[in-house]
């Protein structure tokens, strides 16, 4: 089906859109079994046209045993039955485009579910079989191939290979998995895998998807000789030589596959487009996957990863758009995902004290946290984030308020990250945990009355969070999004272009961008002074006496 005339004549959407990402268990549960589901997002259509996004990205919605929530796809073709039907999907499809909203997918390139068929055949098919070929199977080292064929561990702890037992019974060959053991990477040097990857992305563009979040986009290709790390870590640091090459990540050979999605998306009469998880910290070696014959876009997470500190975050900006225009690209401006700890309590956290490393709750548990500062400190973040230029993300919830979850009982842990360490690493759940809706009811609206309970555990102070007490508060974070999103529609000056950097201070933060817009964001712990001939559009917290509040964010209008 056509896209509406109202988006259609976007050529350039993902240069500017507001990306509205949905992780489909927890959003909103039609069919009352605890998870959510296509429909609940269907139903829901309304509020999402209402907050004025552009877009949502679906988190994967394919057949899955669900060992990592979906990322183990047992088949890239069709709809797990507990989020619907293949009818269901198409439905939404239309009706997120009558309502002007594009959908985006995630598709899973690097690693299938164990139970995909063409694992199953690799098992059942033997040690040099050409099923076993479409994976990374290898003899184990040492005595009886006891030992895994080499150092590399597994983002969920532990060795990234996992022993297979032969049809005879006995301890046979290792298979590379850099995620759970259900989720066996394959081989992107296999032919079969180029085909079958571009003939999903065609069935799915073929149904009207507007573009894919690539998954993991940059570990597709591995060393040929599967060469050990012998203590290299990733991402690299900032000043290693660019001849030394991380054996599993961020290979250039990549690069080759996505100039091939490349040509596939291009073929299409509709602009579709991709946006990669990538996780270099880098800008060069990020960009260089947005060179114009590669993805539209990718996701910045040095952005994300940076503490709520001006130097900090001006660095981040000026780099990432400094790298970006050297290739051509939009950047993307992330706050959160299903995969770190959210931003209101991040931001909660003294910022010098937060750990280095993967920034899921893990690396802030334990610091003291000031639940209303992070909160003030996230909804500035929000204006900032929507202002500077480009494409934004929105992850479900964060225009609630929304603040991770941090005390789910280890019982009900569901994320492979907490178990694979050993209760080390408390994992993911707490950004996962449905939504509330309503205010009161058994699960805040997520699922009707009389269902199974929210598949994770929502806090008992949800409620105060929901939509519902949002509509009834004009200070609301939903109501403050809603602005934003209407403003940035309207302004010219907002989405794509460029910025100009306004010295203002060593607490504040401030750009321009023609025409005649300004954003200012106050990090210190007294008001400041807005500029002459401003008037204020939208700010993040009230103004204190005519003057922009600490830890927080406004938007300016010069004349
Ligand atoms: C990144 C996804 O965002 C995450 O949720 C998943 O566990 C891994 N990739 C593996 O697919």
């Amino acid at each position: 089906m056509p896209l509406p005339a109202s988006i259609a004549a976007d050529r350039d959407w993902w240069r500017h859109a507001v990306v509205y990402q949905i992780y489909p268990r927890s959003f909103a549960d039609s069919n009352g079994d605890g998870v959510g589901d296509i429909n609940g997002i269907r139903s829901r259509l309304p509020y999402l046209a209402g907050l004025g996004i552009d877009a949502i990205w679906i988190n994967p919605w394919y057949p899955s045993p669900m060992k990592d929530a979906g990322y183990d796809v047992s088949d890239y073709r069709a709809i797990e039955p507990v989020f619907g039907t293949m009818a269901d999907a198409e439905a939404l499809l239309a009706e997120a485009h009558d309502a002007g909203i594009r959908v985006i997918l995630d598709i899973v390139p690097n690693h299938t579910s164990d139970q995909h068929r063409w694992f199953q055949a690799a098992l059942a098919a033997g040690p040099g079989s050409p099923e076993r070929d479409r994976f990374i199977f290898r003899d184990g080292r040492g005595p009886g191939g006891n030992e895994p064929p080499n150092d590399w561990m597994s983002e969920f702890g532990g060795p990234a290979w996992t022993r297979v037992t032969e049809a005879d019974g006995r301890p046979g060959q290792w298979y590379l998995r850099l995620f759970a053991p259900e989720q066996p990477d394959v081989n992107w040097n296999h032919p079969d895998i180029h085909a079958e990857f571009e003939q999903t992305l065609r069935f799915w563009f073929d149904r009207g998807v507007d573009g894919f979040r690539i998954d993991v986009a940059h570990g597709l290709v591995k060393d040929a000789d599967l060469r050990d790390l012998g203590g290299l870590t990733f991402p690299l640091p900032a000043d290693a030589p660019e001849d030394v090459q991380h054996p599993h990540w961020d290979q250039p050979g990549v690069h080759d596959v996505f100039r091939e999605w490349r040509s596939v998306a291009d073929s299409y009469a509709e602009p579709k487009a991709f946006c990669g998880e990538i996780w270099v910290s880098r800008d060069h070696r990020l960009t260089a996957y947005l060179r114009p014959d590669e993805l539209h876009t990718a996701f910045n997470f040095n952005f994300l990863q940076s503490p709520w500190r001006p130097a900090d975050l001006r660095r981040v900006i000026t780099s990432t758009l400094a790298s970006h225009a050297g290739v051509g690209a939009p950047a993307t401006w992330v706050l959160g995902n299903h995969d770190v700890c959210r931003p209101a309590s991040r931001y909660a956290r003294p910022q010098e004290l937060v750990r280095a490393g993967f920034p899921n709750l893990h690396s802030y548990l334990g610091l003291p946290a000031d639940p209303a500062l992070g909160l003030r400190r996230a909804r500035a973040a929000a204006l900032l984030s929507l202002a500077l230029p480009g494409a934004a993300y929105v992850y479900a919830g964060e225009e609630l308020g929304l603040p991770e979850v941090e005390d789910i009982p280890d019982d009900a842990r569901q994320d492979p990250m907490f178990a694979g360490t050993g209760g080390e690493n408390v994992g993911r759940d707490g950004c996962r945990v449905p939504l509330p809706w309503t205010t009161g009811g058994e699960s805040f609206g997520f699922s009707p009355e009389g269902s199974a309970a929210p598949w994770l555990p929502q806090s008992s102070d949800w409620g105060r969070y929901s939509a519902e007490a949002a509509e009834g508060d004009p200070a609301s974070t939903l109501g403050l999004y809603r602005r934003a999103l209407a403003l940035r529609a309207e302004l010219p000056a907002l989405g794509d272009g460029d910025l100009a950097w306004v010295e203002a201070g060593p607490d504040v933060l401030a750009f321009t961008r023609d025409p005649g817009f300004g954003c200012w964001v106050n990090f210190g712990d007294a008001p400041v002074a807005l500029p002459e001939g401003s008037s204020v559009l939208l700010a993040s917290h009230d103004l204190v006496g005519g003057r922009l509040a600490p830890d927080s964010a406004a938007w300016l209008q010069f004349a």
